[in-house]
């Protein structure tokens, strides 16, 4: 079979000469044959398989390229890459592997495109298309991955036991495939990824992070995290979420599954936002709920302070996963901490105080908070659910209103410090902060406008009430 139509653009054309200079038998494979079958749109980065060497077949086609492009070289790898237009082309001499039982790094010796194609993580991974003179375009399919593509199915080359321990990347990549592309992990497959989850722990904290992103990115990352439990990799990655699992019963009184309760919620959320970092604060919304859970006869189960809790977890989660510790976890983190307000709040009358607040203490985060509390409703009473909605769209509304009147959304004080010591006569001193403090909470609490003229004639109310004297002008 020829999938010519694949390689039209010039780059093809210029590895296929590159390599008859070198008389070098070449090949495109992975992702691009792959998500070309697919449909997917082109695959922006580009593997090329050599038999031989890979270094050299690179130095050739930057040779032949227009200005020579800069080629990388990874000498312990044996790979090369090189950057045309927007392609990235990795260049690999075709290799036999083994590992080692502690280690990602192979042993590697020379092979044929079969050896190749052989210890690739899956069939639909391990598709080939020749870039020789003769056969331009010819598809090597060794392990039906083409009829795999049509059938939805993830399996690997050889026996899952072995391609899952050589690589046991390859094992959340198998998920993260079957999450993004809608596919289903062949049995044996996933049997195997159960028995060998514990190798999980030899895989770097960013690698795996990347493969839990793009699972995230998926349009029903659900699919992904049911697959990680079910398979035992999820305790070993995000023991948070595992410990939210189960539904405790006392006295007849039970509580929701808070984990398959997540799962929703990011669901929900990814229908409305493709940002990950919210889609993370989702998945971590309720972490805190199990070491906070506790059960009285009064009120019954009872998560006091989850919110608090959740947010010191995402800290020590996002560390040991070696995740940035930067505004994207102060973010997710804010999220967390506040994932009850706006259900509080809409509970009951929605008043312009209490919007006022909200937006005072989520700033520009409001938004993404109050996207997050929608998706947080899961409740199966249709009634509940259909007020809980309809409160929430209030609570949009009132935003927008309190908003555009009040302005507290970065909240500068309208009448600052440096004003209140000038007017009083006053050396630094807490009489300051109260000052501030007052006028801060008059104008939450829709007592004065955020104005200056209102918060300078409190301020001078307030100084007379703590004995402050107006400092008149010489
Ligand atoms: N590969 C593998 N085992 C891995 C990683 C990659 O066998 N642990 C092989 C697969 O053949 C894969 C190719 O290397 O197709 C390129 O890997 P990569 O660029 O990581 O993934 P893609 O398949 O291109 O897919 P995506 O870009 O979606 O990650």
């Amino acid at each position: 079979m020829s999938y010519k139509e694949a390689l039209q653009h010039t780059i093809f054309k210029i590895i296929s000469k590159s390599a008859k200079e070198l008389q070098l038998d070449t090949y495109v494979i992975g992702g691009f044959v792959r998500d070309y079958i697919l449909k997917r749109g082109t695959h922006k980065d580009i593997d090329i398989v050599a038999i031989g060497s890979g270094i050299k077949l690179a130095k050739q086609v930057s040779k032949n390229l227009p200005n020579d492009p800069k080629v990388q070289v990874f000498k312990t790898y044996g790979t090369a890459m090189l950057k045309f237009e927007d392609l990235e082309i990795e260049f690999v001499g075709a290799r036999k592997e083994s590992y080692s039982e502690d280690s990602r790094n192979p042993i590697v010796e020379n092979g044929s495109l079969e050896d190749d194609q052989n210890r690739r993580d899956f069939t639909i991974n391990a598709l080939a298309l020749s870039l020789g003179e003769n056969d331009f375009g010819e598809l090597l399919d060794p392990f039906n991955g083409v009829a795999d593509l049509k059938n939805k199915i993830i399996r690997t080359p050889l026996n899952p036991d072995i391609t899952y321990s050589d690589d046991p990347l390859r094992m959340l990549r198998a998920i993260r495939f079957a999450t993004q592309l809608g596919f289903e992990i062949e049995k044996e497959s996933l049997n195997a990824i159960t028995r060998n989850n514990e190798r999980i722990k030899i895989i770097t904290k960013e690698r795996i992070v990347t493969e839990l992103n793009k699972i995230l990115e998926s349009e029903q990352p659900s699919v992904g995290f049911i697959l990680l439990e079910k398979t035992g990799l999820l305790k070993h990655i995000l023991p948070e979420l595992i410990a939210l699992k189960g539904i405790d019963e006392v006295e007849g009184q039970r509580h929701k599954d808070n984990f398959y309760h997540t799962l929703e919620v990011v669901d929900n959320i990814s229908k409305h936002t493709d940002n990950l970092w919210l889609r993370w604060a989702a998945l971590l919304h309720d972490i805190g709920k199990a070491p906070t859970k506790k059960f009285s006869k009064k009120v019954g189960w009872t998560f006091h302070g989850h919110e608090f809790e959740g947010s010191k977890m995402v800290y020590h989660l996002f560390k040991r996963l070696k995740m940035p510790l930067n505004d994207k976890m102060k973010f997710v983190q804010k999220m967390v901490f506040m994932s009850s307000r706006p259900i509080v709040l809409a509970q009951d009358d929605i008043t312009d105080s209490a919007v006022r607040r909200l937006v005072f203490d989520a700033g520009d985060y409001v938004d993404d908070l109050m996207t997050l509390c929608e998706a947080d409703i899961t409740t199966k009473n249709p009634k509940r659910f259909k007020k809980y909605h309809n409160n929430f769209k209030i609570v949009r509304k009132k935003i927008i209103e309190v908003e555009e009147r009040d302005h507290v959304r970065n909240f500068q004080p309208p009448v600052s410090g440096e004003e209140i010591m000038k007017t009083f006569n006053l050396k630094p001193s807490r009489e300051i902060g109260i000052i501030k403090e007052a006028i801060k909470e008059a104008i939450l609490e829709g007592d004065i406008p955020n104005e200056f003229d209102a918060a300078y004639k409190l301020m001078i109310e307030k100084g007379e009430k703590l004995g402050l004297k107006k400092h008149e002008k010489r």
